[in-house]
């Protein structure tokens, strides 16, 4: 079977003035259905523009990235509205991407209208703040009534409404006290089970990392340095940097 996502060589740069950035250098690796790989590295290593490159929020500068056996650079039409379907991304700050001005509920609902959802989209709404633990009648309330972790649920709900397949979680819970990270650690967990979800997780925090991943590819300066399945990286990692992660951390996490 074909995997979900498979990258192949790819590059991300930017420019910068006269200088060139490569922020994605030649990285290659797969994500297959139901997977969930963890994207680790410090800082400015190169994660987001990954992740965003392999849902087109990026131009690929070179290589390939093939969603479902298609090549995502040669979309367009009704095969790009599709992808964006099948693939979804979930950021740190979901109060950043929330509308202050509207509810709750017309942002998902806005989701479904764009797609042509077919049914009761006010059933819908109240189905998918359910699945994501909020009562549905929270879709009435302004993203400024939510907590950071509400509105992390928040933004899962409108992320899940399409029916993805495919998930980049970017740092989503970066921002969060580390208690409510863990309940929404918990919570993508569980939805990915129940949904079988397929995750690129990214983070610059290993623990967390630890106890959602599948496997782990570790990233330094726009290259993939050490990828493997989550518990060989932790008893045995190959290399120095991977263990300077490793010890950088404590771990509220660990199974
Ligand atoms: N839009 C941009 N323009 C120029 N440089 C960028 C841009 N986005 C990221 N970079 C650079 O690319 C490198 C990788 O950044 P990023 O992908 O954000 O890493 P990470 O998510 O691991 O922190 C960094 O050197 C960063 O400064
Ligand atoms: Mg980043």
């Amino acid at each position: 079977m074909t995997p979900l996502c498979e990258v192949s060589a790819l590059r991300v740069q930017y420019r910068r003035g006269k200088e060139v950035v490569r922020a994605v250098d030649e990285v290659s690796f797969e994500v297959g259905r139901g997977e969930t790989v963890g994207l680790v590295g410090e800082s400015g290593s190169g994660k987001s523009s990954l992740g965003r490159a392999l849902l087109r929020l990026e131009p690929i500068h070179s290589g390939r990235v093939l969603f479902e056996g298609a090549d995502v650079a040669g979309l367009h039409g009704p095969a790009l509205k599709a992808f964006r379907k099948r693939a979804q991304i979930l950021f740190q700050d979901p109060y950043g991407s929330l509308n202050p001005r509207i509810t709750v509920g017309r942002t998902i609902e806005e989701v479904l209208i764009v797609h042509r959802w077919a049914g009761d989209r006010a059933a819908r709404v109240a189905e998918l703040l359910e699945l994501v633990g909020l009562p549905g009648s929270s879709a009435r309330r302004y993203p400024h009534e939510f907590s950071g972790g509400q509105r992390q649920r928040v933004a899962m709900a409108r992320a899940l409404a399409v029916e993805p397949v495919f998930l980049v979680a970017d740092e989503a819970l970066s921002a969060l006290d580390v208690s409510v990270q863990a309940q929404i650690l918990r919570l993508l967990i569980e939805l990915k089970e129940k949904l079988g979800l397929a995750y690129l997780f990214i983070s610059h925090d290993l623990a967390v990392v630890r106890s959602i991943a599948d496997r782990i590819l570790v990233m330094r300066e726009g290259r993939i340095l050490e990828s493997a399945p989550t518990d060989r990286l932790y008893e045995s990692p190959s290399h120095e940097y991977t263990r300077t992660l490793l010890a950088a951390v404590p771990d509220p996490f660990r199974k």
